[in-house]
């Protein structure tokens, strides 16, 4: 680009470093280290982009000083967290994940882009694509969950959604696929911990998103913070020069992630910011989030030898290139006066939050509500907490509009009376439980309204234990000792570890954080309006000590089987999980029959038909998900139990008969060779099909491939 070359020609090398430096603005703080004069440092040109600020007329202003006031003119990228939502917020990602809906994930990226946009975002650090296996990690919230298949759905949807037709478009953000990689994999869960995984695991589980993510033209990535068999990312070449830049063909901006460039010294393996800045930029880290080391640590890495000028105006290419991409030195005041949320908006919100209610158990037939309950007693912290509805990372969401649990019962139930008592609180102060007890006992049906406060999961939420946090359980179990019908509804970033809940209430339901709509969704749902489709995107532990778990496990040589002691199992627990990936009840009741799987010999170049028919045995009108999994019983290197090729979901009448199918094309049952290059051998392949991953509940039949 002749005008990008022409700009770089031009640049002091200071003003190159300032290129690279992106510094935050304090409208929200998501990261360490101290505020600078921001205004100060756009005005002599050392930064290029901001973070955290939003709103058009803070950026414009910002934007002015940077164009009319600052001696190269370059506009600024403005990037923001818009990782569930801007001003609307929809379902965290991992409750969204539960729809298994590609085109849902798209259009709520898109009209999250849509009014970040209008707000002069241009840049969002999302979609986050980490697997995530082991729930004690915050960050399983902000995850499309357990699944390397989905987790690249995901990342294609969400980045064609947010980058919609094309970055110059008024409603289109860059977008930015995180956290690359393999930070879901922490030791022991605990944030920000090392991750040691095989080169292996890394192929088949966590780059597979991060490759679909570049594939669907994601403009940036961003490295974890963690270091992976003592290789920090921001530092590492093998991965992010090897793999994403020349395997991948990623010639996109590599943002680091907050102060993860001087984190390289605490690390150890950079001894000052020269070094460190060093080491991120020769890995191919264009961008210094937090902005403190670039601009101190690559003048004295130049004078000291440690990089060349080539490197920096390679960085400094790439990142001018993202802003004429952007379109924004021809039009760098994007956004408009005080956008106001579309009503399609919040529709679009509601629709998504309600496919995203998980309905994990139900004992007893208490849903849909009854129509002639004149009484319920709403129970439990979450009952009236609008704020935590949107859960972590909710960008411009604000609380008064959001929906909470009880006031979307009492618009969706207006003759019934709805008394609502916290009983306790989040932090373990259990004043109210009498209170409680009282409203309980007068009322009709119980509705416990459990979990997790928003700061408890996301970033730097580690918990080491997954119960309810505080005195919930003695309040659950109070209620339920009344003996009325209780039904119990989770807030959380996360599954929770509550059989003793599972075993007595009469139904409950996983509502994650549900965002803006939380309130009218969670009605919606209970009154029998929608009913439930929502399903796992992750296995659901019965204890925190059978994590990580998850459905792809390998076979290893003494597979579990229930009641034997000499196999994969534990003396005191079972070794499944307390609901598989996939599960979610539904107010009806699908049964699979007829698996058909043609033709049963195939060639590495066909397609393999799969079909099989879903009955809706209920009088209710509802929808089914299926789940297509493939195994290769027999392979060069072990293959998981199960691994997932494909969803479909079906909506039926009651009583209807239809059927679900894919064209599996025969490359999808290759895997990484001893060369992580796809490797298809010959010989017979089970297809298994199934309403979730619970290996009973499978439909499977053999086809063979041959040479
Ligand atoms: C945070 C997060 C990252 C986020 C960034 C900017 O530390 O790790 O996901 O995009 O900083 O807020």
């Amino acid at each position: 680009m002749e005008r990008i070359e022409r700009l770089l020609g031009a640049l002091t090398v200071t003003e190159k470093i300032g290129q690279l430096s992106m510094a935050a603005a304090a409208r929200a703080v998501t990261g360490p280290g101290s505020q600078r004069d921001l205004e100060k440092d756009i005005r002599s040109a050392a930064v290029g982009s901001v973070l955290n600020a939003w709103g058009s007329a803070e950026v414009r202003a910002l934007q002015r000083l940077a164009i009319e006031h600052s001696r190269p003119g370059i506009p600024l990228l403005f990037g923001l967290d818009v990782i569930h939502g801007h001003r609307t917020v929809f379902p965290v990602p991992l409750a969204e994940a539960g729809l298994f809906d590609p085109d849902s994930w798209e259009q709520t990226a898109r009209a999250a882009a849509a009014e970040a946009a209008a707000d002069g975002v241009s840049l969002t650090f999302a979609p986050m694509v980490d697997v995530a296996r082991d729930p004690r990690w915050g960050r399983t919230v902000e995850s499309p969950g357990e699944d390397p298949w989905v987790a690249s759905e995901f990342a294609a949807a969400k980045t064609r959604g947010f980058q919609g037709a094309g970055l110059r478009a008024d409603s289109s953000v860059a977008a930015t696929a995180k956290h690359f990689c393999g930070y879901g994999a922490v030791t022991a869960g605990r944030e920000y911990a090392s991750v040691d995984l095989s080169e292996r695991t890394l192929h088949e589980v966590h780059l597979p998103a991060f490759a679909a993510a570049v594939a669907a033209g994601v403009a940036a990535v961003m490295p974890a913070f963690i270091d992976v068999g003592g290789v920090p990312m921001s530092a590492n070449v093998p991965l992010l020069q090897g793999w994403l830049r020349v395997r991948q063909g990623f010639h996109g901006v590599v943002i680091s992630d907050y102060n993860a460039i001087p984190e390289l010294c605490a690390h150890g393996v950079a001894a000052d910011l020269a070094e460190a800045s060093a080491l991120a930029l020769r890995a191919g880290i264009d961008i210094d989030m937090g902005g403190s080391a670039y601009r101190t640590g690559l003048s004295q890495a130049l004078d000291r030898g440690l990089i060349e000028h080539w490197q920096l105006d390679a960085s400094v290419r790439r990142v001018l290139m993202l802003k004429e991409m952007l379109g924004l030195f021809d039009r760098p005041y994007r956004g408009q006066e005080a956008p106001v949320p579309a009503a399609a908006t919040r529709a679009l919100a509601r629709q998504v939050a309600r496919g995203a209610i998980t309905l994990l158990t139900h004992r007893r037939p208490v849903l849909p509500l009854a129509a002639h309950l004149r009484r319920i007693a709403l129970i439990g912290p979450l009952a009236s907490a609008a704020q935590e509805m949107l859960g972590p990372w909710h960008a411009d969401g604000r609380a008064e509009e959001a929906i909470s649990i009880l006031a979307g019962l009492q618009t969706a139930l207006p003759r019934c009376r709805i008394d609502s008592s916290a009983g306790v609180d989040l932090t373990g102060q259990r004043r109210g439980i009498a209170a409680a007890l009282e409203c309980a006992r007068a009322a009709e049906l119980s509705i416990l309204c459990l979990g997790e406060g928003s700061a408890m999961s996301g970033e730097a939420g580690s918990r080491a234990e997954l119960g309810l946090p505080g005195e919930q359980r003695a309040l659950a179990e109070a209620v339920l000792d009344i003996g009325r019908p209780v039904i119990g509804l989770l807030t959380s970033g996360r599954p929770l570890t509550l059989p003793w809940l599972f075993e007595r209430a009469d139904a409950v339901l996983a509502t994650w954080f549900l965002g803006s709509e939380a309130g009218d969704a969670i009605a919606d749902v209970l009154t029998g309006t929608f009913n439930p489709t929502g399903k796992l995107p992750l296995s659901w532990p019965r204890q925190v000590g059978q994590v990580p778990i998850f459905f792809a496990q390998r076979p290893t040589g003494r597979p579990a089987r229930a009641g034997e002691r000499l196999t994969s199992s534990y003396l005191d627990v079972p070794a499944t999980p307390q609901f598989p990936f996939g599960h979610g009840l539904s107010y009806s009741s699908f049964a699979l029959r007829d698996l058909r799987c043609t033709p049963r010999s195939v060639k590495a170049a066909a397609a393999i038909e799969v079909s099989v028919s879903v009955h809706n045995e209920s009088a209710t009108a509802g929808e089914a998900s299926v789940f297509l999994f493939v195994r290769d019983p027999l392979a060069s290197i072990a293959r998981p139990l199960l691994e997932l090729k494909g969803v479909r979901r079906i909506a039926l009448a009651g009583g209807e008969r239809g059927s679900v199918a894919w064209q599996l094309p025969v490359a999808a049952l290759a895997f990484p060779g001893v060369d992580f290059e796809p490797l298809l051998e010959p010989g017979v392949f089970e297809i298994c099909v199934g309403q979730s991953a619970d290996a009973d509940g499978l439909l499977r039949c053999s086809i063979e491939v041959v040479p």
